[in-house]
């Protein structure tokens, strides 16, 4: 794949094999300051100069063998932002080497880097950094080949007065007489620019497995080790389910109220299927084809966002985010033994499933295979081309009492509930009926009142639950939920909260206002690229 519609960068030309980020993180003027130092290959002959992803980013100066290079900076393309251009010293040969380093500072805009004042911490006292670069934001946190098609490794210097932990092994540390550290990190194995990740803050670790730490805030490392108390038992799960874990630590970092990562979510279900039983993975499933269901509307069953392969030329890949990409299909582990540390596209793959079950099941496979409507499936909008049969045991449950109200909306005051009703239903069933209740048209004020009252949910604080009570009363422009929605929406900087939550409080009657003043008080506390995402939904950008 040497063409990447998200990339300005030549990878037909060169391709970087390794980074080394040396960087002094400077709180009081929210920059990161240093250098990085990229060695790259030619993989063309005559390669005379590299052409590198920015955004936002100030660069002072390319260097190789110390030797100042001539580079120049691109007008911003308001997507894919701004190309840097090195010209080498002489022509590089095809699998020629060389290393090319960029002095540089990070600027305020910079989308993959959210600085939070000590008040949004746990702790108040402290501020605080992460960066989240997936799925084109690299480029704003270093000039880089930003294509997952380039696949590398890289270490790190970080200097800071607060612990810096990244998505690599930490390999040492240096105390100054200044009061900074510097936090040195490798990572082996090989991996896309978008998933350099940094942290930096008053930060705890705590052991909670034999490859596994839980860093977070010390006010709040009790909570996290509790919470993810079964991450060893998910690994090994992952591992039986595909291939061994081969990145050596399973660490986990949990922010302050921090953006979702929706990475793994076919895998992740597996592994519930496999730790809880298939109901629960189907149940789970469920809940996932909801999902899907509302990433369709959103878009409009028509949009190419909606194709299992999304048409990326020209369109920002956040807005491309969605639920869609993930009903993928088994043979996982033949999957990632064949391409680990690969990026690849579409037609690699359907032809290694081809060749995969003809190896293990023969011509009759091939010719089921054949039957498939590839066209629909990878290339059409809209829901994908089959009605799924999920194991409904669970769900039951969930519809009959969902219909039970549905069934009520004309009598004055229905006497058929109880707190009786939820008694039995776990966290996720209350969800999943939540959801139902959602899909129906507006319950009446009246039956909201009794809901509430009977249910007690609005002071339930499971934010799974609470969200979808919230979305239920909005789509009824019930009114009184509208300071707990804003509370809710200014506290919680989860996308898969907050977006939805602004945006049908904006849709709500006497909601528009309302949203945006609440989303405009508090713009600061969202990551960038949520901030923007809701500016544009409520009109604001
Ligand atoms: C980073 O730290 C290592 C280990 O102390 C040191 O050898 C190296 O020179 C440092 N790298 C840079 C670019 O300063
Ligand atoms: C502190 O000292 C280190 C090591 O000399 C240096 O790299 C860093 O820039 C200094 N930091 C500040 C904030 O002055």
């Amino acid at each position: 794949m040497a063409y990447d519609p998200s990339s300005q960068s030549n990878i037909s030309e060169v391709k970087t094999s390794h980074i080394h980020l040396d960087l002094v993180v400077d709180f009081a003027t929210k920059i990161l300051k240093g250098s990085a130092a990229l060695n790259i290959v030619a993989v063309a002959d005559n390669v005379a100069k590299v052409v590198l992803d920015t955004s936002y980013i100030n660069i002072i100066s390319a260097t190789a063998n110390g030797s100042v290079l001539k580079h120049s900076l691109a007008e911003r393309d308001e997507k894919f932002g701004s190309a840097l251009t090195i010209e080498l010293p002489k022509p590089l040969a095809k699998d020629e080497k060389t290393t090319i380093v960029i002095d540089y500072t990070t600027t305020k805009d910079c989308t993959a880097i959210q600085w939070l004042e000590p008040e949004q911490t746990a702790g108040k006292k402290h501020p605080y950094l992460f960066t989240q670069c997936q799925a084109i934001h690299a480029r704003s946190l270093l000039p880089c080949q930003d294509s997952p098609s380039v696949k590398l490794t890289y270490s790190a210097n970080i200097t800071t007065p607060l612990r810096a932990v990244m998505s690599a092994v930490p390999v040492g540390e240096e105390k100054h007489a200044n009061g900074t550290t510097t936090y040195k990190f490798e990572q082996k194995t090989t991996m896309p620019s978008y998933l350099i990740a940094l942290a930096v803050g008053n930060l705890e670790g705590r052991e909670i497995g034999p490859r596994s730490t839980v860093w977070t805030e010390p006010e709040v490392i009790e909570a996290a080790a509790w919470e993810f108390v079964d991450t060893e038992n998910f690994v090994r799960t992952g591992e039986e389910l595909l291939t061994p874990y081969d990145w050596g630590r399973y660490d986990l970092l949990v922010l302050p109220a921090s953006l979702n990562e929706g990475f793994t979510v076919f895998v992740e279900r597996k592994i519930v299927g496999r730790m809880q039983g298939r109901e629960h993975a189907e149940f789970s499933a469920i809940i996932g084809h909801k999902a899907l269901v509302e990433s369709v509307e959103l878009y409009g069953s028509d949009h190419p966002f909606t194709a299992l392969r999304p048409c990326l030329r020209g369109e920002d890949p956040d807005d491309a985010f969605s639920s869609v990409p993930y009903v993928f299909e088994p043979y996982l582990r033949a999957h990632v033994q064949e391409f680990a540390g690969r990026s690849i596209n579409t037609d690699d793959w359907k032809a290694f499933l081809y060749s995969f079950m003809e190896k293990t099941f023969g011509q009759e496979k091939v010719d089921l295979l054949n039957q498939v409507d590839w066209n629909a499936w990878i290339s059409g909008v809209g829901m994908p081309p089959v009605d799924n049969k999920f194991d409904q045991t669970l769900a039951k449950a969930c519809n009959c009492l969902c219909k039970k109200w549905d069934e009520s909306r004309h009598e004055k005051a229905p006497s058929e509930f109880s707190p009786k009703d939820l008694e039995d239903f776990s966290p996720t069933q209350k969800l999943v009926f939540l959801e139902r209740v959602s899909e129906l048209e507006a319950l009446p004020h009246t039956h909201l009142d009794l809901m509430d009252e009977l249910y007690q949910l609005t002071t339930v604080r499971n934010s799974e639950i609470r969200f979808r009570w919230h979305m239920v009363c909005l789509k009824a422009d019930y009114e009184k939920i509208y300071p707990e929605v804003v509370e809710f929406a200014q506290t919680m900087g989860r996308m898969k909260f907050c977006r939805p939550l602004f945006r049908a409080l904006y849709h709500a009657k006497n909601g528009a206002q309302l949203a945006r003043d609440s989303f405009l008080a508090k713009r600061s506390f969202y990551h960038p690229i949520a901030a923007a995402m809701i500016a544009k939904d409520l009109g604001l950008s």
